[in-house]
């Protein structure tokens, strides 16, 4: 579990001291009418924009709108093993006067004639961490510190190559016909409270703003636009089937996956995995990380105005059950870890439990079975759910 230091943020574990609480309804809109399949696209907007103004920020506009040109250059290409191949690519956003760039690695079947399905997802540290393999280009932006990679300031190095394979499970996922597209989530957004100087902020700024306002997204909203600029790329990559690339996360990175799900539809399935506070947990159960505590070590995650609901979860317009609902009738998956109190693995099965109605409205079809199941027992449905032994991690079960 994390430990963290919260001398005056109180952290709940106790399933008995979950506060009551009322979920708003995702099938009933702002003036109080029963939603049905022709309304949901109103409701839909509705919730999509207090999720944005409450909790992510508003979504940048796509770059042809804004005047950023996108630039994206093969840099590197080759067979990666006897099974995959390797491409990576250096996409460059820019305006007039900032320039932000993009590594992007993708590892497609090499036996596959036709086009694969892929998994587009983020990483924590930088594409040499997914694989062993040299001909990797090793991140030059700022990385976090982490005692385990050896990183001490703040660059990557070569010890770091392969070091989050295990994350990433690239052979078993090829080899099942699938591909892979990542970059490192700190080209568009490093994971600090920077003001927000760099990453990709500075390039929707309008003039003399040198910091979004507090209905403007941080880091998450960032990233979220980040991997829907990877689908922009695999869309016309002849090697790729546009209509089956999905989004794959993992904790503050399956936060971003589902945000990212939500606002880009064009992603045809999301998993999240151990999502927790501020991704797939209900917020209102404040068990283990709450909101409080989330903007306080995290403040540039969400958009400011998320810090109203520090210790007032009750008031929020929205709870994370509604932003699964927001990818319906899309195949969403939540997977949560038996020893990861912290993601609250009961709020996130909920979670699925209360986005079922909007899926069985828009398809008849959501969870398999609405009681918890049981360690390993997967449910699988539209909205599938697992929960594993273990710790906070992506391992082969969750990919499996
Ligand atoms: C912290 C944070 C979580 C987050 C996790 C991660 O534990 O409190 O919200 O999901 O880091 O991203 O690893």
């Amino acid at each position: 579990m994390t430990s963290y230091k919260t001398p005056d943020i109180k952290i709940n574990y106790e399933e008995r001291e979950v506060p009551p609480y009322d979920l708003p309804d995702p099938l009933v809109d702002e003036k109080g009418n029963a939603v049905n399949q022709t309304s949901w696209p109103h409701r839909r907007r509705e919730i999509l924009q207090l999720f944005e103004t409450h909790v992510y920020g508003r979504m940048p506009k796509i770059p042809y709108e804004e005047n950023i040109t996108v630039n994206a250059e093969i840099v590197e290409e080759g067979p990666c093993s006897d099974w995959a191949t390797r491409q990576q690519v250096v996409i460059t956003f820019a305006n007039e006067t900032y320039r932000q760039k993009a590594h992007l690695l993708i590892s497609l079947p090499i036996t596959n004639q036709h086009s694969a399905p892929v998994f587009a997802g983020l990483n924590f540290f930088g594409n040499q961490t997914v694989l062993a393999d040299d001909k990797i280009h090793i991140t030059e932006q700022w990385v976090r510190n982490s005692h385990s990679l050896g990183i001490t300031n703040h660059r990557a190095n070569n010890q770091t190559r392969g070091t989050y394979a295990h994350r990433w499970q690239i052979e078993h996922v090829i080899k099942r016909g699938y591909g892979l597209a990542t970059i490192y989530c700190g080209d568009f957004d490093p994971d600090y409270d920077d003001g927000y100087k760099n990453g990709i902020h500075p390039l929707f700024y309008q003039e003399n703003q040198v910091s979004p306002k507090p209905n403007e997204i941080g880091a998450i909203g960032a990233w979220a636009w980040g991997l829907s600029r990877i689908f922009d790329y695999l869309a016309n990559h002849s090697k790729v089937d546009a209509s089956r690339i999905g989004l794959i996360g993992h904790s503050r990175l399956g936060k971003t996956a589902l945000w990212a799900g939500a606002t880009d539809e064009r992603f045809s399935f999301v998993i999240s995995n151990n999502s927790g506070c501020g991704g797939a947990a209900l917020s209102r159960r404040c068990f283990g990380e709450n909101t409080e505590f989330i903007n306080t070590h995290f403040p540039h995650w969400f958009c400011e105005n998320f810090r109203e609901y520090n210790n007032r979860e009750e008031m929020l317009p929205v709870d994370q059950h509604m932003l699964i609902a927001l990818l319906a009738p899309r195949p969403v998956y939540i997977a949560s870890a038996e020893e990861d109190l912290w993601a609250d693995p009961v709020g996130e099965f909920l979670s699925c439990v209360n986005a079922d109605p909007v899926y069985q409205l828009l398809c008849n079809q959501g969870l398999s079975n609405l009681d918890m199941p049981s360690i390993e027992s997967p449910l699988h449905g539209r909205i599938s759910y697992h929960i594993r032994s273990g710790k906070h991690d992506l391992s082969r079960y969750d990919w499996d």
